[in-house]
């Protein structure tokens, strides 16, 4: 059953991701059709509950290999299309996201028990933020007061990611006590954003400072960069990556918390598009075949998109710091571009691959 239950997911979650690009289009500003009201306003809960939510819930259900596993991703799709379906069911939506996430935990907690290590527990704590995240969503605070809980859950999974593919170099002794330190000040952030949330969004950068600082020195991108190939792209995505989380970072601890608006548009995509999207580009080689159980083909194609979202994305923020609104709205349209760009390749790739194996 889990063959069936691995292509129908991904694939869902892909239509997910396109609507969302669209909603974060008329977010930005284009005057284009909508085929619901609600859609522009969806695009964030969309993007990081149903999307994201899905896409790495299904990861783990692979690795777990147990059919329950596959609830979360499921109910996080499910929930992303009644969300686009009607307004009226965005509270269950919301609520049921709320469930996906706690199946997730449920899920990250058996991972643990199987194989207790620092990357095992750093993925558990990424799922109780997005859980945190969707509560705070669920119970109707807005988007703001959540989206700090749902940056921590992109950052510490991508971070466990990194650690569990042993892709860091060998950690010198101080390595660790930074590690838990720079964990312990993003904890005391998120808490903050609740209590004190200008400080907290502060503090929170400091937390993902640290988190860029200590992946950019301790990754192994850092030698393989050398290499040529696969393994120089991967580097490449990964090390631009920490420099745009390390810039989301700055941005945070420049201009604290922010309900709207430009600046509150650059914090989060530095993040969200420079980082995650970065970190997606480079992953893909190796998450695809594990998801799918099919090869990726690379192609010195990749570097286009790659090329194009970094240069879209500086556009963008110098739109949102400097408020030229053409810049901020031809960036963003392009950033979306950089990432269907590489949607089709690899999609390409896949399919090519495996007609010449039928050959
Ligand atoms: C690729 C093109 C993207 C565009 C054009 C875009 C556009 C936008 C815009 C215009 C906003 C509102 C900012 C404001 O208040 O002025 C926004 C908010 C947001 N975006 Fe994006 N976005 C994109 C990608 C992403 C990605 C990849 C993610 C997640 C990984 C994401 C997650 C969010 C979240 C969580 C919010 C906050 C929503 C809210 O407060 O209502 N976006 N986005």
């Amino acid at each position: 059953m889990t063959k069936y239950l691995r292509p129908l997911s991904l694939a869902s979650s892909i239509i997910i991701l396109l609507v969302t690009l669209w909603a974060a289009l008329l977010r930005l500003g284009w005057d284009w059709p909508t085929f619901t009201p609600q859609l522009a306003g969806m695009h964030g809960p969309l993007m990081i509950a149903s999307f994201f939510g899905a896409l790495i819930a299904l990861e783990r259900a692979v690795a777990l290999g147990k059919t329950w596993a596959y609830l979360s991703p499921i109910t996080a799709v499910l929930a992303g299309f009644m969300m686009l379906a009607s307004g009226s069911l965005l509270v269950p939506a919301a609520w049921l996201l709320v469930l996906s996430s706690a199946l997730y935990l449920l899920v990250g907690a058996a991972v643990v028990q199987r194989q207790p290590a620092i990357f095992t527990w750093l993925l558990e704590a990424g799922v109780l933020t997005l859980l945190i995240g969707n509560v705070i969503w669920a119970l109707g605070y807005p988007i703001f007061m959540a989206v700090w809980w749902w940056v921590a859950f992109l950052v510490l999974t991508i971070t466990a990611e990194r650690l569990e593919l042993g892709r860091l170099q060998r950690l010198p002794a101080y390595a660790f006590p930074a590690f838990y330190a720079v964990s312990a000040i993003t904890g005391i952030g998120l808490l903050l954003t609740w209590l004190i949330p200008d400080a907290g969004v502060r503090v929170l950068g400091l937390g993902m400072l640290g988190y860029a600082v200590w992946l950019g020195r301790f990754d192994i991108a850092r030698r393989t960069i050398r290499q040529t190939g696969l393994p120089q792209f991967i580097a490449i995505c990964l090390l631009s990556g920490y420099a745009w989380l390390g810039l989301g970072a700055v941005l945070m601890m420049f201009y604290g918390q922010i309900p709207a608006g430009p600046p509150y548009d650059a914090m989060l995509h530095t993040i969200f598009v420079g980082f995650v999207f970065a970190m997606i580009f480079g992953h893909a080689p190796i998450i695809f075949p594990a998801v799918l159980g099919l090869p990726i083909n690379y192609t010195p194609k990749m570097y286009w998109p790659l090329l194009l979202l970094v240069l879209s994305l500086i556009m963008r923020i110098v739109g949102d710091v400097a408020l030229i609104r053409s810049l901020r709205l031809w960036g963003g349209l392009l950033n979306a571009l950089a990432i269907l760009i590489f949607l089709v390749i690899t999609a390409r790739g896949i399919i090519q691959l495996k007609l010449s194996e039928r050959a």
